[in-house]
């Protein structure tokens, strides 16, 4: 008896025990739908997007729309830079063949920022058409080129406008309303006619959403501004910034150091410390640098949108069309380790950026610099067919050791000799099956 009431106590520890364990795990997301899986295919597959900042900020070459929102400048002298913005050199075959060159397979343009200024001829608010001497639509020639290059087409579009009169936040310090939901409507209704303009007369193929943080999705009206766009283009996507309704996250400026657990995502990423163009920000990133940070955005499953600044006239720092040069010429040597790949080993198995190709079967590890050694990968339960560089047509020599049964040991992939990439080299290791990672924990394998 005492015996049964010991079992039945100890089953509802166990059972108090298994439910905090539970709850403790991350809730899975919900797996997408065969439809979904299949309308994020390209995005998926593309790897690698070029962000453009474009707006009257780059006339002074300050914050975009930050700097009068945190009062660096007044909001008339920020809006003094209509003025200067001329678009006289705007080549926009000449910026799409820059992203092709790139390795890129799709551009995101500002089509608004925070400070209300549209790059379209808008029947709401503010634009360059009617307000800078550029005087004519700069979005449907970048849209056009864009498709010429075969390059699919973002929009970044701003929720929250700070020059709105119908929009409660103007700066930090100042509010023009609280509460007062018929002028929110006002606003929401704004909004919301802008996208359908951009969504119908241009037909993008992404929508890039931001400034959401003030309001909820709620307030935005949310699933209503995502169902007026999927019923214009029912293969659109939305990045998770329009709340609660976007199929990708993205995190901003630093590769994520873990994997996250979203299955689609895209880490923006400026060139130098700057979105938009500014004179006086010369802390370019170096290729190298920047393709470090691609291999180990895809590595782990992302994409790179990698950000330039346009100067007012419509021209690009000579830095970072280098930088977009460099990064493409890298990628276009390698293409098979980057485009439609998956997402690599865990660092456990190799301490590095790694992509697997998509019939699992060869695993590409990215090798940075000259290697002090040979190249260590453990816990391949495959057999290494052929081990090689891309670009080289040697095999490597490898070495297995420590392998039994069981328990795949240590392979070593020896460089030595080899001519490596100044920036990034890439070893293809050919497997025999798909891929399969050895998993057990020590204890357990010494008992199996
Ligand atoms: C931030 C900033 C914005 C920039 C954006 C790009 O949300 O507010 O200025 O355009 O990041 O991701």
């Amino acid at each position: 008896m005492r015996k049964f009431m010991a079992m039945q106590i100890l089953s509802v520890v166990l059972a108090g025990l298994s439910f905090v364990a539970a709850a403790q795990v991350p809730e899975a997301k919900p797996a997408p739908s065969a439809a979904d899986v299949q309308r994020m295919q390209w995005f998926k597959d593309a790897k690698l997007g070029i962000f453009i900042h474009w707006g009257i900020y780059a006339v002074d070459g300050i914050d975009e729309s930050w700097s009068f929102f945190n009062g660096k400048i007044g909001y008339p002298d920020y809006m003094k830079q209509l003025h200067g913005f001329t678009a006289a050199h705007y080549d926009p075959q000449a910026w799409a063949d820059l992203i092709k060159r790139s390795g890129a397979r799709y551009a995101v343009l500002t089509s608004r920022h925070h400070d209300g200024v549209a790059l379209w001829n808008s029947a709401h608010g503010i634009n360059v058409v009617k307000d800078t001497p550029a005087g004519r639509d700069l979005i449907g020639p970048f849209v056009r080129a864009l498709r010429k290059d075969d390059l699919k087409v973002g929009l970044y579009y701003s929720l929250a406008d700070w020059s709105s009169p119908d929009y409660d936040v103007f700066t930090r310090k100042e509010k023009r309303y609280t509460n007062d939901p018929v002028r929110w409507q006002r606003f929401v209704s704004y909004y919301q006619g802008q996208l359908r303009e951009l969504s119908q007369r241009y037909r993008p193929d992404l929508f890039w959403f931001d400034g959401d943080w003030e309001h909820n999705a709620k307030e935005w009206q949310a699933n209503k501004t995502r169902d007026m766009l999927r019923s214009d283009n029912p293969q659109v996507i939305l990045n998770a910034r329009l709340p609660e309704n976007g199929d990708y996250a993205t995190p901003e400026q630093g590769p994520p150091i873990a994997r996250p657990s979203d299955r689609y995502w895209e880490l923006c990423l400026t060139t130098n410390d700057s979105w938009g163009y500014q004179q006086r920000d010369r802390n370019f990133k170096t290729p190298t640098q920047v393709i470090g940070l691609f291999v180990d955005t895809i590595g782990m499953g992302g994409n790179l949108l990698l950000d330039i600044g346009a100067r007012a006239d419509g021209t690009f720092p000579q830095e970072q069309v280098d930088i977009l040069d460099a990064l493409g010429q890298w990628i276009h040597r390698y293409p098979q380790a980057v485009y439609g790949t998956d997402a690599g080993v865990p660092k456990d198995y190799y301490n590095g950026p790694s992509t697997l190709s998509a019939d699992q079967r060869t695993l590409y590890l990215f090798v940075n610099g000259k290697p002090n050694g040979p190249v260590l990968v453990k816990g391949l339960i495959n057999k290494v067919v052929d081990a090689r560089l891309l670009g080289g047509n040697t095999s490597l020599k490898t070495q297995l050791i420590g392998n039994s049964v069981n328990i795949p040991g240590l392979l070593y992939i020896d460089t030595a000799g080899q001519a490596l990439d100044q920036h990034m080299s890439v070893i293809a290791l050919q497997l025999d099956s798909p891929l399969k990672l050895y998993k057990k924990p020590l204890d357990a394998a010494a008992g199996s």
